[in-house]
């Protein structure tokens, strides 16, 4: 495979050709964002982390069935995945209350959810990601009824599968924010799968091992990424 011409450049990650048209090479970067990037930062290490955590994710979901992008891991911040034809969403699934939904329901932070809630974001930082529902998304041909079914029920099966990996690690899955894309006309898993996108608390000190202690200045950032993975893989 042979490194070609930068595509584009993201908040949290750099994207590459390759010499086959059909391949991209994913850099991950020590860059922090929040709040539609109005918070700037570097979590240092963070790019090898979530690189490594990733790769772990998409080989698990994997062999429990659900296709990704995923090809290999190419060095330490670098993975090779399938070039998609993203579809400008952002699916977020909840277990438990944090984040925006503490605002918009009024319950608190660790309220337990009856069932897993998906909600659908419109991937654009200039209208900072609104939400959107079935009825947008199909009157903005963002992505077709069907997409939508296989997204749901991708997304669903990813929660159940890392809900229980994380489970016995001692992790709780609060929340996560997934990404998904065309390939020959199948839909696919894409992006990263770490603890910038998705929300976990230690089980039993709900202690927060993700990015919320930099949205929130909580210190100890580096840590809470490097426990995650430690957990993961040893
Ligand atoms: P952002 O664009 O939100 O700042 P990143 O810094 O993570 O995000 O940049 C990675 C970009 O690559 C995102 O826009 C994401 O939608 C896109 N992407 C992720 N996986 C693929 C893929 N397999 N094919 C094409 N684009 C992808
Ligand atoms: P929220 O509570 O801020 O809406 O976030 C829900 C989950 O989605 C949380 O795990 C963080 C993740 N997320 C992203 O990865 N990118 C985003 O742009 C947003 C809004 C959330």
């Amino acid at each position: 495979m042979i490194k070609g011409n930068q595509l584009y450049e993201g908040k949290a990650k750099v994207v590459y050709e390759t010499d086959n048209p059909d391949e991209l090479l994913v850099y991950f970067k020590d860059d922090a964002t929040a709040g539609n990037g109005a918070k700037h930062g570097t979590i240092d290490g963070k790019g090898v982390i979530n690189n490594k955590i990733s790769a772990f994710f998409f080989k698990q979901l994997k062999d429990r069935g659900v296709k990704s992008h995923f090809i290999e891991t190419v060095s330490a911040r670098e993975m090779l995945v399938k070039k998609l034809d993203m579809i400008k969403l952002e699916i977020i699934v909840r277990n438990i209350v944090a984040g925006s939904l503490v605002k918009r329901l009024g319950l608190p932070e660790g309220t337990p959810l009856a069932v897993p809630v998906i909600e659908y974001d419109y991937k654009s930082d200039e209208l900072g990601d609104p939400m959107l529902n079935r009825w947008h998304i199909m009157a903005l041909n963002l992505a077709t009824i069907d997409e939508m079914n296989q997204i749901e029920h991708m997304s669903l099966a990813t929660n159940t599968i890392m809900r229980g990996i994380l489970k016995a690690k001692n992790v709780d899955l609060i929340d996560f924010k997934l990404e998904f894309g065309r390939f020959n006309g199948e839909v696919l898993l894409a992006d990263e799968i770490s603890p910038d996108n998705c929300r976990f608390w230690d089980t039993e000190t709900h202690e927060k091992l993700d990015k919320d202690r930099f949205r929130q200045d909580l210190g100890g950032v580096e840590e809470a990424y490097q426990e995650i993975l430690n957990r993961l893989t040893m």
